[in-house]
């Protein structure tokens, strides 16, 4: 409803490789900018930003829908999500499906999460298209409330970042940003749901996957153009997630984990076209990634390494993933 985060910034200080500070915003630095929103860790340190703010919406919902489907059910849901994401929604829907390992093997857990901040009765309306065909879930939470409700809510309880919860994880992660021109077929839908239900059921590591919707109809994210800023994935429709995590948290990681999550991103990439325009999300960092910075920044990428090359020439603010003069 309101975009990516970076969309909301109106300006920052930022401390640069030389160690001047400088103010960037539309009028000031422009090139600067552009290259923080995006990509701000290879070009400096943002002390401070000034951003946008809204109206809080009067009504927020948090809502959560699980199934357990099987191969066949599970393609044809994700085809319907894909359809569902392009049709007339609310721009105040937000949405993602969560899969999770299933009850049984060749079975997969199907999470529709998100939030909705429209009125609240009004989310059984707008979700009906999507969820009716599913038939009952196996158990769902929808928690109606404030703003502040949902923002604590979808924080785990406390929103007091002086006193930070201590969680950590020992994971790797992936990622995938599909293109809203080329949805995913039919074939790359149903090898993704085969994998998932029946190497999924098998791994020895947990996991789990998130799709996140970006794109489709009266989406903020896409209606800012690709040349704004650093971000390159205007023209997405999911950015999706594929997490794996050690048992208890603690490393070390297993190697399994490694092979699985390659495995779930095969079953779609190497289903689908061969010049299928995917990218990857770069806050989901993967220093495993051949041609990370391409499918970072895509067509952003020439003018980020130019500006590299000027703003940061030996590379003081260097990491594998990072972008490179
Ligand atoms: C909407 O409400 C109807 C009637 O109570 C119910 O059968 C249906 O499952 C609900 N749909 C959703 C998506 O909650
Ligand atoms: C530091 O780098 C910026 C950006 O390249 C440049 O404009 C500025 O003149 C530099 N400052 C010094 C003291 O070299």
């Amino acid at each position: 409803m309101w975009g990516l985060a970076l969309d909301s910034v109106i300006s920052a200080d930022v401390v640069l490789a030389n160690g001047t500070i400088a103010k960037a915003s539309k009028t000031q630095n422009p090139d600067l900018f552009f290259a923080i929103r995006g990509a701000a860790g290879s070009f400096g340190i943002v002390v401070s930003t000034q951003v946008k703010t809204y109206a809080a919406p009067s009504s927020a919902t948090i809502f959560n829908y699980n199934y357990n489907l099987n191969i066949n059910a599970a393609t044809t849901a994700l085809a319907n999500f894909q359809t569902y994401a392009v049709s007339n929604i609310p721009a105040q829907l937000g949405l993602e499906i969560v899969l999770s390992k299933g009850s049984s093997r060749g079975t997969v857990n199907f999470g529709v999460t998100g939030g909705w901040y429209g009125a609240a009765n009004q989310l059984n309306v707008t979700l009906q298209p999507f969820l009716g065909p599913l038939g009952n879930p196996s158990w769902k939470t929808v928690t109606p409330g404030s703003y502040l409700d949902s923002a604590k809510n979808l924080a785990e309880g406390s929103l007091d970042t002086s006193n930070p919860l201590g969680q950590h994880d020992t994971f790797y992660a992936k990622s995938l940003v599909t293109p809203q021109s080329s949805p995913m077929s039919q074939t790359a839908l149903k090898a993704f749901a085969t994998y998932i239900s029946n190497n999924g059921y098998d791994a020895n590591v947990g996991w789990f996957l998130q799709i996140e919707l970006f794109g489709g109809s009266n989406s903020a994210i896409n209606v800012v153009a690709t040349e704004d800023t650093a971000f390159g994935h205007r023209n997405s429709l999911f950015a999706m997630q594929l997490y794996a995590y050690s048992w208890d948290s603690n490393p070390p990681f297993p190697a399994v984990g490694f092979t699985f999550i390659d495995g779930v991103a095969d079953s779609i990439v190497k289903n689908s076209p061969a010049n299928w325009d995917y990218g990857a999300y770069e806050p989901y960092i993967d220093d495993r990634l051949a041609n990370s910075e391409f499918l970072y920044y895509k067509t952003n990428l020439p003018k980020l390494k130019t500006l590299k090359a000027q703003f940061d020439p030996t590379g003081v603010f260097n990491s594998p993933t990072g972008i490179k003069p």
